[in-house]
């Protein structure tokens, strides 16, 4: 969930559990446990929760129909499109599986999965640096902010509230 009051934050771990090296993690799409809820109908699975640069890396699953809040990047976007329809509402293209996208720091944008997505969309996404919710889709004011550390937050607390290993997730930290 994102934060709405600011203060210092940290990874939480002690400099000699900090690792810079190369990493891989399996996701698992089939493992509904490991899928993080969002919002309604969307849940992320972490690949990387980078507190250097504030920003992550995470597989998104939404359902069709499923939305998430207009939000504005302070850095960029990649994604890819693994399965699944859906779209930005201020652009007028469709993903499909298959589709890239790169998107420069300073866009704000509402992500919809198409009601007539054939099945949930899962996309990949890396996003370098923090988001910011607006409170309405145009001309918006500060609604939240979202970014590497509130990631790892929000997490770990899912994590630990289903018995999941919250220490799997400090191998993702970089
Ligand atoms: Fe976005």
């Amino acid at each position: 969930m994102p934060i709405t009051s600011f203060n210092n934050f940290t990874d939480g771990l002690q400099p000699d559990e900090r690792s810079r090296g190369h990493f891989i993690t399996n996701t698992n799409l089939a493992d509904d446990r490991l899928w993080v809820p969002y919002a309604e109908g969307v849940w992320f699975q972490p690949c990387l929760i980078n507190v250097t640069t504030g920003g992550f890396t995470v597989i998104l699953k939404g359902l069709p129909g499923a939305s998430l809040g207009t939000h504005y990047h302070v850095g960029t976007v990649r994604g890819y499109t693994v399965q699944g329809h859906w779209r930005y509402l201020e652009h007028d293209w469709i993903a499909e599986p298959g589709t890239f996208i790169y998107e420069p720091a300073g866009e704000a944008h509402t992500l919809v999965i198409t009601e007539d997505s054939p099945e949930p969309a899962i996309i990949f996404f890396a996003v370098e640096g923090g988001l910011i919710y607006l409170d309405k889709p145009v001309d918006g004011g500060f609604a939240a902010y979202e970014d590497g550390f509130t990631m790892l937050e929000f997490t770990r607390q899912y994590y630990r509230e289903v018995g999941l290993d919250v220490s799997e997730l400090d191998r993702l930290v970089r």
